[in-house]
């Protein structure tokens, strides 16, 4: 049986029922729960809907159990997915700029597709693979969006996308060994994709976040998306605001742009130190985080913010700091020792040593908590020793 028939006959009620009983199945019962099945089921149907069950679970983490538990998936597909919080976001964003459709060019299992649809945007879905087409039409289906999405199995390169109001492309960025890194060996390259943008009244392209400044184009804007702190992608908007930067923090939403200021000054230590959040970093917005902090940079090369008040801030996590030491781990043991330090937090940055190491060697012990700043002040590997600083 190919995938693609193991897939269909998921969807029929026999499929349906093993999917419905294997919701809450542990992983680690899989043998047992198999041999169990295959006495009443095909041996091909109950191992397609135990894959099946896998992907569900991984995919609780994007999509949320409610969601998630409805949904198809592919091993790719779940991988690649764009989480809901971020596709939401996004589907927003177009909805507020007059969007009403959207062909979305590489659709995958349609993680993109069904926050758009949900936003209440019409929407091509275009993928090329069947497989995977037929996922995101199960899913459409699904989550009772199929009255907005049309799933199309075609190379993204065929479509006439004038008829839409807005073009979305989210290339694939792995390859058969891993994540592919330059944008030109992103399926499509990433200049087809520009091109692509160009031609529409607006366009959304998501790409890596780690993508150099200098490969944005001039008529593009860029925003760096992160989710509870982590940086989950980068997105060039065409039909925005050409040259902008923009930061974005989910799940608050926050949103900085750049107002094209140069780099802090560098100060010394104050009583606090924030640490700008990974898209702001990204976004190379740490200067307009310092001016509002009233901040300087420890260094020159490192992305932490000092100041010698607490001001309130959705883009970075401030630290109030009790001590500043050359690096010295025999200091930093006696020091923590001495506090009584037995929940110790270790952050770097600027600093080669693993902070694993750091907690292995010094061994913190007793009731009370605190943070350790590996890092560089004006140039000298140095601890800062602090605590999370509550306004
Ligand atoms: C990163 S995934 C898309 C994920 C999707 N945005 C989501 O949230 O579920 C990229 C998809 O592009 C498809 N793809 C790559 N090159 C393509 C092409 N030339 N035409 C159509 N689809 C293509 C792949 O099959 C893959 O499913």
């Amino acid at each position: 049986m190919t995938d693609l028939a193991a897939f269909t006959a998921l969807l029929a009620p026999e499929g349906q029922t093993l999917l419905a009983a294997l919701r809450d199945y542990d992983p680690a019962q899989e043998l047992a729960v198999a041999s169990r099945l295959r006495r009443d089921h095909p041996a091909e149907l109950v191992s397609a809907a135990l894959g099946q069950a896998r992907l569900r679970q991984r995919a609780v983490a994007k999509f949320g159990a409610e969601d998630a538990y409805r949904m198809y998936f592919t091993p790719n597909g779940v991988e690649q997915s764009t989480r809901a919080t971020v596709g939401t976001y996004r589907a927003n964003r177009l909805k507020a700029l007059g969007v009403g459709s959207v062909a979305d060019l590489c659709s995958g299992v349609g993680g993109d597709a069904l926050a758009l649809a949900r936003a209440g945007i019409s929407v091509l879905a275009v993928d090329r693979d069947p497989l995977t087409a037929e996922v995101a039409r199960a899913n459409a289906a699904a989550l009772g969006l199929d009255g907005l999405i049309e799933v199309r199995c075609a190379d993204v390169t065929e479509i006439d996308t004038s008829p839409y109001d807005a073009v979305f492309v989210d290339p694939a960025r792995r390859g058969g060994r891993g994540r592919i890194f330059d944008p030109e060996a992103y399926s499509p390259p990433l200049s087809w994709a520009m091109d692509a943008a160009r031609k529409a009244p607006r366009a959304a392209l998501k790409i890596a976040p780690g993508i150099p400044h200098e490969t944005v184009p001039d008529e593009a804007e860029a925003e760096w998306i992160s989710d509870g702190g982590d940086v989950k992608e980068a997105v060039l908007w065409f039909g925005t605001e050409p040259g902008a930067r923009r930061a974005t923090l989910l799940p608050s939403g926050a949103s900085l742009t750049g107002r094209g200021l140069p780099d802090p000054a560098v100060r010394p230590v104050g009583r606090y130190l924030y640490e700008p959040d990974g898209a702001v970093i990204r976004a190379h917005l740490v200067a307009e985080v310092a001016e509002e902090l009233g901040g300087g940079l420890i260094d020159a090369t490192i992305a932490y913010v000092t100041a010698d008040t607490l001001t309130p801030t959705p883009y970075a996590s401030a630290y109030e700091i009790t001590d500043e030491l050359p690096f010295n781990l025999k200091k930093l043991k006696a020091l923590l020792r001495e506090r009584e330090v037995g929940n110790l937090t270790v952050k770097k940055r600027g600093s080669a040593v693993e902070p694993e190491e750091i907690r292995r060697k010094v061994r913190p012990k007793g009731p009370n908590a605190a943070t350790v700043l590996l890092t560089r002040v004006a140039g000298a590997p140095t601890m800062l020793i602090g605590r999370p600083a509550r306004p």
